[in-house]
């Protein structure tokens, strides 16, 4: 894994994003995995502003979100249909036949199922995801990989951790019995097919889960910590997520090396 700890937040999302359009760049079509929630805010704040100075073009992009709620209607506010609407696809060119996202509206069980091997056989038959963006749960989840999530669970129906119906209140005004309880989401075996996975984590809220996905063991107690295993992840932290590393010093010496290396080049 490659640890890159920076100041701030905005620092974080201008790394996430200059990674993200550097992919985009070589390649003529690339396969983007997209998360929701308050962490990529800012990396796709930068997107769209790359994007507005004609320096990124997402026509051929292909998108498939992490995961979506079950029980809300898809113009619902605080659906994640809602969320990339707002904060990435009403600002930037990818056609919508290209964005694929859970439906937040189905909850028919067999059209449950049904949908989610469908999920997984588009991912295949765009040839698997290029780039993961991952934010991470207070309890270390990754999408809606709750703690216990097989690390080799694909795309299927979840319910949500109590841990997480309280931090998404936030989006809720604060009213947890409207938070949704269920979600579809990628499993962790789906996120660890993607070629490579970016991580994002700000905020002293995320310290302990950074830790113990980075330095904990591997265990579906902790499904980011399945990343240790992933042979292409970055995991990208500001100086609050990452105050509970035990090895801060030698992620951000290795960080600075790299940093001179690529000056020298
Ligand atoms: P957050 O959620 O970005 O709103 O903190 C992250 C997550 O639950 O994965």
């Amino acid at each position: 894994m490659e640890i890159i700890v920076l100041e701030t937040y905005h620092e974080i999302s201008q790394v996430a994003a200059e990674i993200v359009v550097r992919s985009m760049q070589q390649t003529e079509k690339i396969v983007l995995g997209l998360a929701t929630g308050s962490t990529p805010v800012g990396l796709y704040q930068e997107l769209v502003a790359r994007y507005k100075k004609n320096e990124v073009d997402f026509s051929n992009a292909v998108t498939f979100n992490l995961d979506e709620y079950v029980g809300l209607e898809p113009e619902h506010p605080q659906s994640y249909n809602s969320f990339m609407e707002q904060h990435l696809f009403g600002e930037i060119n990818v056609p919508i036949k290209q964005q694929y996202i859970p439906p937040s509206n189905i909850s028919n069980l067999k059209e449950i199922d049904r949908f989610c091997l469908w999920y997984e056989e588009e991912i295949q038959r765009h040839g698997g995801i290029d780039l993961q963006i991952l934010g991470i749960g207070v309890d270390g989840h990754i999408g809606f990989n709750e703690s216990s999530s097989s690390l080799q669970s694909r795309t299927r129906l979840t319910t949500l951790a109590r841990s997480t119906i309280e931090a998404n209140a936030k989006f809720f005004d604060r009213q947890i019995d409207v938070v949704p309880k269920m979600s579809i989401t990628m499993g962790v075996g789906t996120i660890m097919e993607a070629k490579r996975c970016i991580l994002l984590a700000n905020g002293e809220n995320k310290a302990k889960a950074v830790a113990n996905a980075i330095e904990g063991p591997i265990t579906a107690s902790v499904p980011a910590s399945a990343l240790q295993m992933h042979p292409n992840t970055t995991i990208l932290l500001d100086a609050s997520a990452a105050k509970n590393l035990k090895h801060l010093e030698y992620y951000k010496w290795v960080y600075q090396n790299k940093r001179e290396l690529e000056t020298q080049m």
